[in-house]
């Protein structure tokens, strides 16, 4: 075997592991420049924040995070994660939610899309070749896990330069889901 066993303590609440397995990964609003439609107001304001398990980077293992996304908007937008496909396109996906209130927007790149709801206990299967994106559209930090085959890798450049088919933003009676202006200009 190329790996011994361990144990960590997820917080279920707050997605913090005891003890913390790798180094913590914060996106802030400038980290997101291009990613939401409006320019950050606020640039040095946190959005998320990522907690590895990081094991090799090989399909023969399966790597685990949490991620915990402020409450809040840029624009009309609420905040999100930069989004991506997985490098190796056809790698799947599982999140569980842990608290909150968010949405999964999926896309593939001959552009179908998805929305599908992110809550404490929800299991959101993510399959090969579809691009994932988490929104926090409550007014408490949005929490989920999610664990992927290992050598999946991250492809976000593809979704800096062709967005997602639509956007999730604040509207009078809560989230609303609108076509993307921008997509693939
Ligand atoms: O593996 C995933 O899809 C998640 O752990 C994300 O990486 C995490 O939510 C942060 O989003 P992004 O990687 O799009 O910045
Ligand atoms: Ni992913």
């Amino acid at each position: 075997p190329k790996l011994d066993p361990f144990t960590t303590l997820l917080d279920l609440k707050l997605g913090t592991f005891d003890p913390e397995r790798g180094p913590v990964q914060v996106r802030t609003q400038e980290d997101l420049r291009g990613f939401f439609q409006a320019d950050p107001p606020r640039p040095d304001e946190l959005v998320y924040r990522v907690m590895p398990v990081p094991v090799p980077t090989e399909n023969s293992e399966i790597q685990c995070s949490t991620t915990v996304l402020e409450p809040g908007t840029v624009g009309d937008e609420y905040y999100m994660t930069k989004g991506h496909f997985h490098a190796v396109r056809d790698r799947s996906e599982i999140y569980i939610g842990l608290a909150g209130e968010g949405c999964l927007v999926l896309a593939t790149e001959d552009g179908r899309h998805r929305v599908e709801p992110i809550r404490e206990g929800m299991v959101n299967y993510v399959p090969g070749g579809w691009a994932h994106r988490s929104v926090n559209v409550g007014d408490e930090p949005l929490v989920f896990f999610a664990a992927y085959v290992g050598d999946a890798g991250h492809d976000y450049a593809t979704i800096e330069r062709d967005g997602f088919p639509v956007l999730v933003c604040r509207g009078d009676d809560g989230p609303v889901v609108t076509d993307n202006p921008h997509y693939r200009p």
